[in-house]
């Protein structure tokens, strides 16, 4: 069955559009009081994350109230390590934190290449039924994080600034780190595949902690991985956003992908002079937000002026921040609808 608004897929494939397609970074969750409600109803989020209908219903949710162009189905990129053997917890106002982590070869030698049916079909079965409920009218966003970022969760533990004891690993023991990121790759690859398989129209991987490695680590320990996953999925378009790494952005482009995604710190026009013909997604600074509905009006026109009216989805240039007003979010996107519109007449 054909989908009724493709512009994100059309987008991502560089055909020309009617007008730019827009969704958020970290729409589904965050920011709605009908999540929130949801959440509230159980025990947390993890358990949200695990119950497939509430899954998909706060995954619907965005596309219901704010009229985004894509939904990106409810989960975390923290499944993975859940998936191999290194449980997560989600705390209240903290963030997540692994009562276990990888410290030595034999912590590393416990964890298994994740078994996507067994242990992840709780997301397989969410996409299954955001798919039939969305009824084909936008596509559905399936996503990883990028083996790197899971790696900084992994060793680390919690979130950090520095992910300096992550870090460590690289400079003490480098073939460690290297085993440890072979077998989230692994993983990541299997669970990307079976999320197209269950119904995911495109894929974006996270790289959120990109920004912190030296140019040629990222090479080594992120971009490497990264290749692996872009040319292992060929079923749909693919969107890699490596959140700080604007040091990285052509070898970025050099993956096999439709799209690269840009923070609010990456000029746009240098960035279309380095990732060549692939269309771009961004970026307009979360805190604009923040701003009066006039100024986002204008801030996100002269955004969509300089990445022109194609190869472009509109986007924040990271997740949307938890206390920003819906309504803002209604006007940067009405925005984008309304005045690429014109410029497309
Ligand atoms: O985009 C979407 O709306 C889909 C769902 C989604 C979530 N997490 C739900 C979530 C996605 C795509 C993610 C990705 C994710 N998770 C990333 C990469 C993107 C980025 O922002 O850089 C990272 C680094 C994580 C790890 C993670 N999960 C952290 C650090 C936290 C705590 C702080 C936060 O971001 O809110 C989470 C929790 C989380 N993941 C929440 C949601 C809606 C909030 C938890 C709650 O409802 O209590």
């Amino acid at each position: 069955m054909a989908l009724k608004n493709d512009l994100l897929l059309r987008a991502a494939r560089g055909e020309k559009t009617e007008r730019t397609p827009v969704w958020l970074m970290r729409q589904a969750g965050r920011i709605l009081p009908e999540y929130r409600a949801v959440r509230n109803s159980l025990s947390g989020f993890i358990e949200l994350v695990s119950t497939p209908a509430l899954a998909a219903e706060v995954t619907i949710q965005p596309v219901d109230i704010l009229d985004v162009d894509a939904a990106i189905i409810f989960s975390d990129i923290l499944v993975i390590p859940e998936a191999m053997g290194l449980p997560y917890q989600m705390v209240e106002k903290k963030g997540p934190f692994f009562p276990e982590t990888v410290k030595t070869q034999s912590d590393l030698n416990k964890l298994k290449i994740a078994d996507v049916a067994s242990d992840l079909g709780y997301v397989l079965e969410a996409i299954r039924i955001t798919k039939k409920e969305l009824n084909n009218r936008v596509p559905l966003i399936g996503f990883a994080g990028a083996p790197f970022t899971i790696f900084c969760y992994m060793v680390e533990g919690s979130g950090s600034k520095t992910f300096s004891k992550a870090r460590k690993m690289l400079y003490q023991a480098p073939e460690m780190a290297h085993q440890l990121l072979q077998k989230i790759t692994d993983s990541t690859i299997a669970y990307l595949k079976a999320q197209i398989e269950a119904g995911a129209d495109l894929i974006q991987v996270f790289d959120s902690w990109a920004g912190i490695l030296p140019p040629n680590q990222y090479e080594v320990f992120s971009v490497s991985y990264m290749k692996q996953i872009a040319d292992a999925i060929q079923e749909v378009p693919k969107t890699f956003f490596a959140k700080g790494a604007y040091f990285a952005r052509e070898s970025l482009a050099a993956l096999d992908c439709q799209t690269i995604g840009l923070d609010w710190n990456m000029d746009i026009k240098e960035s279309r002079e380095l990732c060549g013909t692939k269309t771009l997604q961004g970026n307009l600074d979360p805190c604009a937000l923040y701003a009066s509905d006039k100024e986002i009006e204008k801030l996100t026109q002269q955004m969509l002026d300089q990445f022109g009216f194609e190869k472009h989805i509109a986007n924040l240039g990271h997740g949307v921040y938890p206390d920003i007003n819906p309504e803002k979010v209604k006007v940067f996107i009405n925005t984008v609808k309304e005045y690429s519109s014109q410029k497309n007449d």
